[in-house]
């Protein structure tokens, strides 16, 4: 049994294009959720572990962006606990964690995505090291995926490069709720060069946590409307990404990001995430594509911010817009430059 080392990953975060809004049992989406992997948004997390014979729950130090940081150390103890049911000899180990993410925290980028799963990558990697156990790549990403999703349904995801499927899709061999599974062999080519331009509205703490939201969907009246419309779009998005449907890929994402939004909006309380400076941008790029006719798509997560999608073919044409008409809209201009990523790496293993 090997007593101590040192492990360390970069997990890329993800956007949904299918959103995973709502859960069921413990930590299960409600319907199919569909994801690209980005490059340069991404978390890095080292772990260095000790075997100490007097312990009995696992312990831990964390520095996040080399401080302390009390809520985000309560919610690795949460997922530290459940991973530990997995593997029990997690408990006699200290893990000493510093992880730090390559976007601000003040982004307005979710970070759960790329830490869960850095730190699922991280521990699974320990256990395999401390019990001497050989996975081949792909039963360790699977477990890996599993492990991230208990922690955060969208870190199921990170784990893949390209795009990603999480959760039981009809016509789907393979797919499960239980962990995501990588589409990128039934995407055609011209997706793997998309890039994701992130317009930066407004980097404040969001009102509510996403935790809470998916919470409320429990008495969303729209709740069952919502799940047969996640389950529906998805099975078209990779009907759209197989064929290279670029129109119909926009107009679901585009779809997807107005209806999550619409959740948000009919919850009990209501909430609302978008900014004024959310719909000018809408607007300006749906009158840029009325005159260009170029196809581009946007979409939203649990915020303000855009993230601007678009293929290799059309990248100079929507710098140009994004430099002449749209940073003027963001947050001190602000907007980060990212696209289709290749998944995790492995930066250190001693
Ligand atoms: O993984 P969570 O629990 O942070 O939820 C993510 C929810 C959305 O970002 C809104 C959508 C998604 O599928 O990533």
């Amino acid at each position: 049994m090997v007593r101590s080392g040192k492990i360390a990953w970069r997990s890329p975060s993800n956007i949904a294009l299918v959103k995973y809004w709502g859960k069921k049992g413990f930590q299960l989406p409600l319907n199919p959720s569909v994801s690209m992997t980005l490059t340069n948004c991404y978390t890095e997390t080292t772990i260095e572990f000790n075997h100490k014979n007097n312990l009995k729950n696992p312990a831990f130090s964390l520095l996040f962006q080399g401080k302390k940081n009390v809520p985000f150390e309560s919610k690795i103890r949460s997922f530290i606990e459940v991973v530990s049911k997995e593997f029990p000899a997690l408990s006699t180990l200290n893990l000493d964690i510093s992880t730090h993410n390559s976007f601000p925290h003040s982004a307005g980028i979710a970070s759960s995505a790329s830490s869960l799963s850095a730190l699922a990558l991280c521990l699974l990697s320990i256990k395999n090291k401390v019990l001497g156990i050989n996975m081949n790549e792909e039963d360790f990403l699977k477990k890996a995926s599993y492990l991230a999703r208990l922690g955060s349904g969208s870190a199921s995801r990170s784990v893949y490069g390209g795009w990603v499927l999480w959760g039981e899709t009809s016509g789907i061999e393979g797919s499960s709720d239980d962990y995501a599974i990588p589409l990128s062999n039934q995407v055609d080519e011209k997706f793997n060069s998309y890039y994701d331009s992130i317009l930066i509205v407004s980097s404040g703490e969001k009102a509510i946590s996403s935790s809470q939201g998916h919470e409320l969907m429990e008495s969303n009246p729209y709740k069952e409307s919502r799940v047969n419309t996640g389950r529906f779009n998805a099975i078209n998005l990779i009907d759209a990404l197989k064929c290279c449907n670029e129109k119909v890929f926009g107009e679901i994402v585009e779809y997807e990001a107005a209806n999550l939004h619409a959740m948000f909006l009919t919850s009990h309380p209501s909430f609302i995430l978008i900014k004024p400076e959310t719909l000018q941008i809408i607007n300006k790029l749906k009158q840029f594509r009325d005159e260009t006719k170029l196809e581009f798509t946007f979409t939203l997560d649990a915020g303000p911010n855009i993230h601007l999608l678009y293929s290799e073919d059309i990248r100079d044409k929507m710098l140009l817009f994004i430099n002449t008409d749209l940073t003027a809209l963001c947050e001190d201009g602000k907007w980060i430059d990212d696209k289709v990523g290749m998944g995790p790496i492995l930066i250190d293993s001693n």
